[in-house]
């Protein structure tokens, strides 16, 4: 039976999105009919409408959806009718990557996430009566119902009942990519110097997993001197400005120079100059979404000599279900404190929300869909 749904169309970076009309196909067997509750706007939404990834246009963004399931498909196990969930990137399954509980560097990651169409070429929604670009991240949740897959929904545990799915929603991207770069890409040791650079969500996840891992110092840098207090607030020792020559500063802090250096400005000369910090052994963690057409440069007998890693990292090597729930207990706890990042917004404030984002006046905007 299809569903009628409303989403938000993005057509490029010249027009606002627009909430319009749809229907959702039929659910195929491995797939869930999620009702969105809330979804997170993440900075990649905003590279796909630049056009900065090769996702089709015009499409159906949103990547951190949360919700409760409407129906499911007959080989469905991962969660039942009635159940809150929260949706992250799509896998494969069963390619050489996804074989190790690799599933961000699956090898068919772009049928599965970006193509626009499901993996096997289906559209999952329509428009009038035409396909329409969709499926994105294996959801696309700007819209009031999902169809999301066996292996991209994790069910809340019942730990976190009492947590609103709008505050559940953002784990789903940009806070599991900060948190795994730091806990499991980089495998972060305690004691050893981190700088992080670009203190957006996935900025701030990094911080607030660094000194979960013991990290110390933790050192911020930023361009927003509002994002440098709030990082302070989150765990970083040391916060500076970007445009105050931070390098100078952090290696007057750090002589023997950074274990850890965590890009996520995508800029390239902000990553040679972060690289330049690193110490023997020391790792370059990059995550950000860059201009395809850029390049960086390093120091061929420098990165050899101290041995010395450039790390390119999707998703935080997260698994999706244990993480998510790793990072979940976290929060339960009070070690992962990301609610300070979020502004909630409704559906219809989806330009309003973006135009906050990317001010940088909020973090983390959250739209609220729909009711639990
Ligand atoms: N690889 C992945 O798996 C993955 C996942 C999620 C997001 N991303 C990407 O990661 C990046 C970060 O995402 P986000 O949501 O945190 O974005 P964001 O825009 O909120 O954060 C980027 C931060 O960088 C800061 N910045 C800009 N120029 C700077 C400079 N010269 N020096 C220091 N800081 C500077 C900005 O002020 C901002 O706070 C984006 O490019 C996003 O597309 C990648
Ligand atoms: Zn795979
Ligand atoms: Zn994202």
């Amino acid at each position: 039976m299809t569903t009628q749904a409303q989403a938000a169309i993005c057509y490029g970076n010249d027009r606002p999105f627009t909430i319009e009309p749809v229907e959702l196909a039929d659910l195929k067997p491995d797939e869930l009919l999620v009702r969105v509750v809330a979804c997170g706007i993440c900075h990649t939404d905003l590279a796909v409408r630049d056009a900065q990834l090769p996702v089709p246009l015009p499409v159906v963004l949103g990547h951190e959806g949360a919700g409760i399931v409407e129906a499911v498909g007959n080989a469905v196990t991962v969660a039942k009718p009635g159940d809150r969930v929260v949706m992250s990137f799509n896998s494969c399954g069963d390619c050489p990557s996804c074989a190790v509980d690799a599933p961000t560097y699956c090898y068919n990651f772009y049928p599965h996430n970006w193509s626009g169409r499901r993996a096997d070429g289906t559209p999952s929604m329509m428009r009038g009566g035409e396909p329409m670009n969709a499926n994105f991240f294996g959801q696309s949740s700007f819209a009031t119902h999902a169809i999301a897959h066996e292996l991209n929904v994790v069910r809340v545990p019942d730990s976190a009942a009492q947590v609103p799915l709008e505050r559940l929603a953002p784990i789903g991207c940009g806070l599991m990519t900060g948190a795994g770069a730091v806990l499991r890409s980089m495998k972060v040791r305690a004691g050893l110097p981190i700088a992080v650079f670009g203190t957006g969500t996935v900025g701030m996840a990094a911080i607030m997993a660094a000194k979960i891992a013991g990290a110390d110092p933790i050192i911020a840098v930023d361009v927003n001197d509002e994002r440098l207090a709030l990082a302070r607030d989150l765990g970083a020792t040391h916060a500076f400005n970007g445009r105050d020559d931070a390098p100078a500063k952090i290696r007057e802090l750090c002589p023997g120079g950074l274990g850890y250096v965590f890009d996520t400005t995508g800029i390239n000369t902000v990553i040679e100059q972060a690289w330049d910090l690193l110490a023997p052994k020391g790792i370059c963690g990059i995550v950000g979404a860059s201009d395809p057409a850029d390049n960086l440069t390093f120091n061929e007998a420098a990165f050899m000599a101290g041995g010395r890693t450039v790390m390119g990292i999707l998703g935080g090597d997260s698994d999706v279900g244990p993480f998510l729930c790793e990072l979940i207990e976290h929060h339960l706890a009070g070690r992962f404190p990301y609610e300070a990042l979020i502004e909630t917004f409704s559906f219809e404030q989806i330009n309003e929300a973006i135009a906050a984002s990317e001010s940088g006046r909020v973090v983390k905007p959250v739209l609220v869909i729909g009711t639990e």
